[in-house]
């Protein structure tokens, strides 16, 4: 079979780790997806950074819509993120060519999926993006696919991996917040701008796809009530320790007897519950439903090879050709309402 063409835009954290799995993953990767996987080209905004990686014989892109519509690939990685301009801009003109294109980016579906899944089925393109929540967790495939026919009453869980590290060193280490996200930036688990992470914008999105999928609701991140982690304190952490506590930021969406309630804040969960187990950048996400009962998928949920791995698995199904459905069910499915948050117990 001829190798699939891929072009990455973004070479930062995520692009940068997945252009070395598949460089030194060749062989595998040809023998799993039944045809090569090629690298073609690359766009990012600095052609001289040092990033550890040998591009000759890759064409390289200023412009990443350049890319889209010169480079003659058959998936477009947008791995730059940003809910507007150039990944907006790219995505769009790669979709509009009938390119398939893979995404992490959660901003952007947050803000233009159902637009962007409508212009993929129009172009008969497919838009995969399970690295757009809870990082290497496969929770995008399990809604999917996995739990076809079932009807979902909740979805919940830990879905960012910087305030999750950053509530665990501060628990177990006592370090300040100011020194544990500095670390998570470090080890590239945080957004270009981390008051998406810590203010808890970062979860809403992500929980926003997730209703969508789960629920066939419209993607509203701006209707998600929003609490994050900027007010916890140590003593917050350790009060709640003594009353055998511990304090983790959920994404939570449940149905109610009116609509659809969607809220992201710090809660207490009693300390032996499965939840509070999940300790660093781990992320876990349960989704409750009718035939199924309660699935619980724990796992990484932010780095450049969690995140990479994920990207990998979506240009694997694109090339075996399995496309899965767009990012709203049906989009001619009409969609519950969601209703303003109501405060309860998760
Ligand atoms: P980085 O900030 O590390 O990398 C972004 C990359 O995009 C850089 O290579 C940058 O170029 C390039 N870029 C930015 N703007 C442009 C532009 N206008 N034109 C061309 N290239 C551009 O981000 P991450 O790798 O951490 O994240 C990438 C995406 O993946 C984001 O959407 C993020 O939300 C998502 N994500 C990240 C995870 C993580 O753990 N890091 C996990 C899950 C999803 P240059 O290097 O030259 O500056
Ligand atoms: N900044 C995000 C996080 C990356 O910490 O979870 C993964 O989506």
């Amino acid at each position: 079979a001829e190798a699939l063409k891929i072009g990455i835009a973004g070479l930062g954290t995520v692009g940068s780790a997945l252009f070395k799995i598949i460089e030194t993953r060749q062989n595998m990767l040809a023998i799993t997806c039944g045809r090569k996987i090629e690298i073609v080209a690359v766009s990012a905004r600095d052609r001289n950074r040092d990033r550890g990686i040998d591009m000759s014989g890759v064409a390289w892109y200023d412009d990443p819509v350049a890319m889209a519509s010169e480079a003659g690939i058959d998936v477009f990685i947008e791995l730059m993120g940003g809910a507007s301009g150039a990944a907006h801009a790219a995505v769009k003109a790669a979709l509009g060519r009938g390119l398939h294109v893979v995404t992490a980016n959660k901003a952007l579906l947050a803000a233009h999926g159902v637009d962007l899944a409508a212009l993929a089925e129009e172009k008969g393109a497919i838009l995969n993006f399970e690295a757009a929540v809870a990082g290497g967790i496969p929770v995008i495939k399990a809604l999917r696919e996995s739990l076809t026919g079932n009807t979902v009453s909740r979805v919940y869980g830990i879905m960012n991996g910087t305030c999750n590290y950053i509530l665990t060193r501060m628990e177990k280490e006592a370090m300040s917040f100011e020194a544990c996200l500095k670390e998570a930036q470090r080890l590239g688990y945080a957004e270009a701008d981390p008051a998406f992470d810590i203010e808890g914008n970062d979860t809403a999105h992500k929980l926003s796809i997730l209703t969508t999928l789960a629920f066939g609701t419209r993607i509203a991140a701006d209707d998600i009530y929003l609490e994050g982690i900027t007010n916890i304190s140590l003593e917050d952490i350790r009060a709640a320790g003594e009353l055998g506590y511990k304090i983790k930021l959920l994404g939570v969406a449940q149905k109610t007897a009116t609509g659809i309630e969607q809220r992201v804040h710090p809660t207490m969960v009693p300390v032996d519950s499965v939840i509070a187990q999940v300790d660093g950048v781990t992320n876990a996400v349960a989704i409750e439903s009718d035939i199924l009962g309660e699935l619980l998928m724990v796992g990484p949920g932010a780095g450049g090879n969690a995140t990479a791995s994920a990207v990998l698995g979506d240009i694997a199904d694109i090339a075996k050709s399995r496309p899965g459905a767009q990012l709203v069910p049906s989009l001619g499915r009409p969609a519950l309402q969601l209703e303003p948050f109501v405060r309860g117990e998760i």
